[in-house]
């Protein structure tokens, strides 16, 4: 079978890559990535010279190069992932987010369709999306796979858009489409204006970690190669037509995560507890700021035995050092563009 994962280059991608890679040799994998300021080839390091694996450089809004590509490499399957994905940058830029994630799936299901030919036999297309289309909860409930959708940032609006499009060509086109909808995913190769990875990079260089509003927001953690093993099942054994919730089970209030998070780094630097702590700074709200997200997975777990492998507690010791491990990555993707981004981002706030 060849697969082609797109925005394999960047955090989530890239795990779905090196899963794919490693554990289908029988696979032709084909990651196709523009590399935006958030793709990155050495998070593939490992996996580059494997013999199923192929990088294509390519931008999923120029629908003439998908075309050519889908002719040359007939690819079988698409695990569709490239996106902005950053909520900030979609309020302060909500363009590129339309292009990207509105018009670059359309591009992608209008290939495979065309490419396809109408005989859809072994083929699929699977969207990757996210909670933040069903918008923002009270202190109650759970979204679910039939939650009414209320997209409430230009981000969310576009992946709601995206999962829209993709359900309209499976009922109007019969092209096989599967998706998911995933809760905040946390780990290694996450890049740093996201919570988790920003905190640790201000925690670690003794600068202010700075938490919107009064930190009382909620969000749903998980570890981003429980989400890579969940895209495998529901890739493999998912049903055609079907939307699957993904979710860690896990939720926390900001303002709670990032004091555990202080306490864990000071125990990896050796500080003394208490000491990260003071860091935290608490600064303007994020405009539209979503209250809760809580995902109810039950249709996954139940239906295709899927579950979290590794708890919260483990997963961000594991993630805190991987970061203290690959300073050189950090130091990376920090330097340059990212210095003029940090400021616009916070020197407001
Ligand atoms: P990311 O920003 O880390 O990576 C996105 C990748 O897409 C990058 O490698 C980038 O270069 C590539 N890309 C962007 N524009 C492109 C274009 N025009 N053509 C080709 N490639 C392009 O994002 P992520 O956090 O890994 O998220 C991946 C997907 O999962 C997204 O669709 C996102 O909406 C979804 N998702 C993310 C989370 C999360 O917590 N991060 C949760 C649920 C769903
Ligand atoms: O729920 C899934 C979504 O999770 C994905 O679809 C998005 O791609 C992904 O970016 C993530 O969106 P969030 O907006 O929830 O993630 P972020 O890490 O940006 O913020 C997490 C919470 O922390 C949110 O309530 C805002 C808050 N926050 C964020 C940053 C960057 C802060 O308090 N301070 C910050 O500096």
């Amino acid at each position: 079978m060849k697969i082609l994962i797109t925005g394999g280059a960047g955090f989530i991608g890239s795990h779905v890559v090196r899963l794919f890679v490693n554990k289908y040799p029988n696979y032709q994998i084909y990651n196709l990535d523009i590399l935006t300021y958030a793709g990155n080839l050495q998070n593939l390091k490992d996996i580059e010279d494997k013999g199923n694996y192929t990088f294509l450089r390519g931008d999923i809004t120029d629908k003439a190069y998908l075309e050519h590509m889908f002719a040359d490499y007939k690819f079988d399957a698409i695990i569709h992932l490239a996106a902005e994905s950053h909520v900030d940058r979609s309020i302060s830029g909500p363009m590129a987010f339309v292009q990207t994630n509105v018009i670059g799936t359309v591009n992608l299901l209008e290939a495979c369709r065309c490419a396809w030919g109408g005989d859809y036999y072994g083929k699929l297309f699977y969207h990757v999306s996210t909670d933040e289309v069903y918008g923002s909860l009270g202190e109650e409930g759970l979204f679910t796979e039939s939650t009414a959708y209320d997209p409430r940032s230009p981000y969310s609006a576009s992946k709601a858009a995206s999962d829209h499009f993709v359900r309209a060509w499976f009922h109007t086109y019969g092209l096989p489409v599967k998706l998911s909808n995933c809760s905040n995913n946390y780990g290694p190769n996450h890049f740093p204006e996201k919570l988790i990875p920003l905190a640790i990079h201000s925690i670690k260089s003794g600068k202010p970690v700075p938490v919107y509003g009064k930190g009382e927001n909620v969000r749903d953690w998980l570890y981003v190669e429980d989400h890579a093993r969940a895209i495998d099942v529901i890739f493999h054994r998912g049903r055609v037509g079907d939307t699957y919730n993904v979710g860690g089970v896990n939720e926390w209030r900001n303002i709670d995560l990032i004091e555990l998070l202080c306490d864990v780094m000071d125990e990896r630097l050796g500080r003394e507890n208490g000491t990260s702590r003071k860091l935290i700074t608490f600064v303007k709200d994020r405009a539209g700021h979503d209250a809760r997200y809580a995902i109810d997975s039950s249709k996954l777990m139940q239906g295709l035995g899927w579950e979290p492998s590794v708890t919260f507690e483990q997963g961000l010791r594991k993630t805190v050092d991987w970061y203290l491990q690959n300073e050189q990555w950090l130091e990376n993707v920090t330097s340059g563009a990212y210095q003029q981004y940090y400021s616009e981002q916070y020197s407001t706030r």
